[in-house]
């Protein structure tokens, strides 16, 4: 979609909006899939209800994207325009045990930051592609750890009231690659409440977790990680494997070969692609096992 209505542009600029016209959200998703629409990063948090009221007075549907790697967005040009955070500089602010976070900082540099004044706890979630917002959104986890475990507020935009608001963490529920925030709400910022451990121990703990991952997961290739998630006690992941289904291709999607949950764009894979190799992996496990799979990856279709 492309926003060409002089007005609405300029509108747009003076709310801090910075405009990449027909960005390419193949460039954008770790998946490497995606297709084009106009890119609009917005520098300033408090001007998001206007530049939201701006589009819906217009008519330009519109959806937020954190930091893309776990998204498989519909291929060609997208019937929406697509609203991401800008960094700001710093994105980071340590003060004893709390960080407060942007939501657009990298998840793995705010890790690695906290380690640096002694703040533990997310070791586990050292791989995990992506912003913190993102991270925040649907509480990713790995290694025993989740994010939500350390939550004690965040500032988020509420989609459904159009208002920024500040929520307790215990205002919040946090589940299993699931939170209570509507698919319209956009995080803005977060304080992270984190125990005090030496940077040492801390490291020694992501080395650990970085070895895991180097060993079990494609870690070179596009990927959004797992495509689904666990059911309650059976791993997606060991099922598809054991149906002999790693390598299982339609065009360029392919079952990566290290781990059965990750599907790999191997070279110009479609959206369309994509979807086609998840419907037909989600039929042979409710096939052979009984389990409905539940993606894990946010589909984002035209
Ligand atoms: N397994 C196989 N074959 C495979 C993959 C896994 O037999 O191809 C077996 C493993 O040997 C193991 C079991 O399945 O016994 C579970 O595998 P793994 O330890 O790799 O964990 P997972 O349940 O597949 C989850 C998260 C990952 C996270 C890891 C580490 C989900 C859907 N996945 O994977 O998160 O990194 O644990 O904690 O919860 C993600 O969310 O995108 C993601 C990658």
């Amino acid at each position: 979609m492309r926003i060409e209505d002089k007005k609405v542009l300029a509108a747009l600029e003076e709310l801090g909006v910075d405009l990449k016209s027909d960005a390419s959200l193949t460039d954008i998703t770790y998946l490497g899939i995606g297709g084009t629409t106009d890119l609009l990063r917005l520098t300033r948090h408090e001007s998001i209800p206007q530049v939201v009221k701006l589009l819906e007075a217009n008519g330009i549907p519109f959806k937020f994207i954190g930091g893309g790697s776990n998204l498989l967005v519909a291929d060609n040009v997208l019937p929406w325009v697509v609203m991401q955070l800008a960094q700001p500089d710093p994105d980071v602010v340590i003060e004893g045990n709390i960080a407060t976070v942007d939501a657009a900082a990298d998840l793995g540099k705010t890790v690695t930051l906290c380690a640096k004044h002694d703040l533990g706890g997310m070791e586990g979630l050292i791989g995990v592609p992506g912003t913190v917002g993102g991270a925040l959104r649907m509480n990713a986890g790995a290694y025993g750890i989740q994010i939500g475990n350390y939550v004690r507020e965040v500032k988020v935009y509420r989609g459904g009231a159009r208002i920024i608001e500040t929520l307790k963490g215990d205002q919040i529920s946090f589940e299993y690659r699931h939170t209570s925030f509507a698919p319209d709400d956009m995080m803005l910022a977060v304080k992270l409440e984190l125990p005090s451990k030496p940077f040492r121990e801390i490291l020694q703990g992501i080395r650990i977790c970085n070895e895991k991952r180097r060993a079990s997961q494609p870690l070179g290739q596009k990927s959004a990680g797992c495509i689904f998630k666990n059911p309650p006690g059976a791993s997606a992941g060991r099922m598809i494997d054991e149906l002999g289904l790693k390598g299982l291709s339609v065009g360029d999607a392919r079952v990566s070969d290290r781990h059965a949950n990750f599907f790999v764009n191997a070279g110009r894979a479609t959206a369309k692609d994509m979807l086609a190799l998840i419907a037909d992996v989600r039929e042979r496990v409710q096939k052979a096992y009984g389990f409905e799979l539940e993606n894990e990856v946010v589909v984002w279709n035209a």
